[in-house]
Order: structure tokens, then C-alpha cells, then sequence
């Protein structure tokens, strides 16, 4: 007897970052500041009275969740949606397969350009959708030369490009965003058939200022789809939370192959006793981003190159042998992520005395 193993399947293993019992985790770009007592208060409550309703189904269109996410969007970015434009998942990871289920699938093409987030092909993967990276510049931007090729010879359902990306930190200027949104107009699938541009915006919050979010693009482009998460710049990763902006013909496919009730009730109550709290962000949103240009002056300052980022983590090299520093490091109790192109590697920005711990050791493994 055998199960029946799908062969495609055979020697692959699960999506994992080494989950290990160190003192320092800089190594999957989580927030490193716990909720605040009174939002640990405020969820414990919200919690307790969707508890009280447990033996119902939740709330299968959340509109309430809804309201509150376009409500933060417009103040984040001020750029005003219909909660009808909204739609969340638990975690952006699991919007963006429902993304492909619904236009994705066999005979179709998932185009994105690497290095980026590791996930995109296994998504793809998943959902019997070709996978097809292109590549970045040195810089790690688009070569919108390349782009424009790709596309038209692979004529792709998705495209999908995180900014900033992952594992670069790199942000897509909006410039090449309006090039990109200009060119799919009609390089989808079918005759006068759009490519969907999915703008992965999982670190946005963390983004320089004067760096744009592709939020602001949504009204002219309906092929655009921007997704975020309450995993990062909110401190919420436990919480798994992720949600899209776009159209609302969008949505509503999406809204076709999302699973029953996919949204606990206690997700939706912890999540919006969460964005309650959003007007205390922003400090800590403000000190993640000075400590990040802190560290940048630091890394630099030990002879390494970073590429620029706009996201709570750096990209650093260059090394001849990437897993000894990162054995090294995790010997000083310090994880970070061995990820990347070849010689980087990747640190996520930790509180101000978590920085000067992953310094302190890499600049003894340098020496
Ligand atoms: C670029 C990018 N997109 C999406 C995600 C997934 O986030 P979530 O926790 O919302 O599933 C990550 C997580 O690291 C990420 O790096």
C-alpha cells in the first residue's frame, strides 16, 4: 500500500524560517515591540464578548472589519475606499493565494522578478499556476526593458511585485509601478484581457518619506490590486491578519473561491480592538525607521554594502561564506535570516538594545 502521493509534491518540504529559542529574533521582519496593556486589555475584551456567540458562524462579510481597515488606509495614506474595496484573509499570504485561485489555475502564468518573497512560487505551485520569475537590476529595481519583454512573450494573468520587497527592502518607485500598470493594459490572457498588478504592501508603513503607497493608483488603474497585513509595521503577526485594496469586480471574484466563514469571529474582534489602537503607531512606526537609518550608518560603517530599504529590515553583504557569519551570529544568540541573493544577508530592525546586540556580534564575527 502507498498513499497517493502527488508527484509534484515528492522532496518538496514545508515554507518554514528556523522558529528557535534564542535571545534575539531578527530573522522574519516582525515588530519587536508586545502590544501595549491596555491593547492586550481592550483584545482580551473584545475577544471575551465575540466569545459569547461562539456557537454562531461569524460575520461572512466582516463589513464592520471592513469600514475600520479603510478607515486606517485613508488615514495612512489618504486615499479613500469603499469597504467594498476591502477584502481580508488570515494573512496577506492567504489573500494572495485566494488572488490566484480566482485568476490564476492551469494555463495561466504568475509572473513576479527576483530576488523577492520566497512564497510567490509556491503559490503558484499550489494553485497549478506557471511560475515565471524575471530578474531585478543590481539595484534590485524593476528593468522595466526586461519587463515589458517578459510580459508580452509570457502574457501573464499576475504580476506580482512586493514594495519594498523581500528580501531586498528595495520600494518600487511609482514611476515604474505607472509604467508597469501602463503595459497590462492588454498583455493578460485573452484577446483585450488586462494583466491583474498585485503590489504586495506588507511593509509599507515602514516606507521613507515622500516614497508613495500604489494605493494612490487604484482609482485610475482597475488591474490593480494592493495587499497589506497587520503582521508587521502593527505588531499583530500572531493575530494573522492580511487584506487587499481594489476594484470591486475584484473583490467579488475573490469573494467566490474564499472558504466559508473564513474569518473567525475572534480574528475579527481582536483585529478591530487592534486598529482601535492604530493612533499609537506611529511613534513606535517613526522609532523602527530612525533605528533602521542608524543601523544602515552602522553596517556601512563596518565596510559592508546595504541595499537601501524602506522596510524594518536590512539586506547586508557582502560575505563569501553567508551560513558561517549566520552560524556565527547564532552562536552569540543572535538569529537572523539567511536569505537573499548570493553574499547577503538579512537582518530585521530590533528594539535599540536588540541592534546594539546584533552588532556587537557581527562586528566580533568580522574581526
Ligand atoms: C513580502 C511579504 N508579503 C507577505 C508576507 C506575509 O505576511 P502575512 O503575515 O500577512 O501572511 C510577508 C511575510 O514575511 C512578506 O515578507
Amino acid at each position: 500500500m502507498t498513499l497517493p502521493f502527488r508527484e509534484k509534491f515528492a522532496g518538496e518540504s514545508p515554507y518554514g524560517a528556523p522558529q528557535l529559542n534564542v535571545p534575539i529574533c531578527l530573522n522574519v521582519n516582525e515588530n519587536p515591540y508586545p502590544p501595549s496593556s491596555e491593547l492586550i486589555a481592550d483584545i482580551t475584551q473584545a475577544v471575551a464578548s465575540a466569545a459569547a456567540n461562539l456557537n454562531r458562524y461569524p460575520d461572512r462579510d466582516f463589513m464592520e472589519l471592513r469600514t475600520d481597515l479603510a478607515t486606517y488606509l485613508a488615514e495612512e495614506s489618504g486615499v479613500k475606499l469603499a469597504p467594498e474595496q476591502i477584502f481580508a484573509a488570515n494573512g496577506s499570504n492567504e489573500i494572495m493565494v485566494e488572488l490566484l485561485q480566482a485568476f490564476g489555475g492551469p494555463g495561466r502564468t504568475v509572473v513576479s522578478f527576483a530576488p523577492t518573497y520566497s512564497m510567490y512560487p509556491e503559490y503558484a505551485r499550489n494553485t497549478e499556476s506557471r511560475w515565471m520569475a524575471g530578474r531585478r537590476t543590481e539595484d534590485f529595481d524593476l528593468d522595466l526593458t526586461h519587463v515589458r519583454e517578459l510580459i508580452a512573450r509570457e502574457r501573464p494573468a499576475l504580476i506580482l511585485v512586493a514594495s519594498p520587497n523581500n528580501p531586498t527592502g528595495t520600494a518600487l518607485a511609482q514611476e515604474d509601478l505607472v509604467e508597469l500598470l501602463e503595459t497590462t493594459w492588454n498583455s493578460g490572457p485573452g484577446e483585450d484581457t488586462a494583466s491583474l498588478v498585485v503590489v504586495d504592501e506588507a511593509y509599507a508603513e515602514f516606507r521613507r518619506d515622500g516614497v508613495s503607497s500604489a494605493l494612490e493608483l487604484l482609482d485610475e488603474y482597475p488591474h490593480l490590486v494592493v495587499t497589506r497585513t497587520m503582521s508587521k509595521a502593527f505588531g499583530a503577526a500572531g493575530l494573522r491578519l492580511g487584506y487587499m485594496a481594489a476594484a470591486r469586480p475584484i473583490v467579488e471574484q475573490v469573494t467566490i473561491v474564499r472558504l466559508p466563514y473564513h474569518l473567525s469571529s475572534l480574528t475579527q474582534a481582536a483585529a478591530r480592538a487592534a486598529l482601535a489602537h492604530r493612533a499609537k503607531l506611529s511613534e513606535q512606526i517613526r522609532q523602527i525607521r530612525a533605528e533602521r537609518e542608524k543601523l544602515v550608518r552602522e553596517l556601512a560603517g563596518l565596510g559592508l554594502e546595504v541595499a537601501q530599504s524602506d522596510a524594518n529590515f536590512l539586506m547586508f553583504g557582502l560575505f563569501e561564506d553567508t551560513h558561517s557569519v549566520w552560524q556565527a551570529l547564532l552562536a552569540r544568540g543572535v538569529l537572523i535570516r539567511e536569505v537573499g541573493p548570493r553574499g547577503f544577508l538579512r537582518v530585521s530592525i530590533g528594539t535599540p538594545a536588540e541592534n546594539v546586540a546584533f552588532l556587537t556580534a557581527l562586528t566580533e564575527v568580522l574581526s
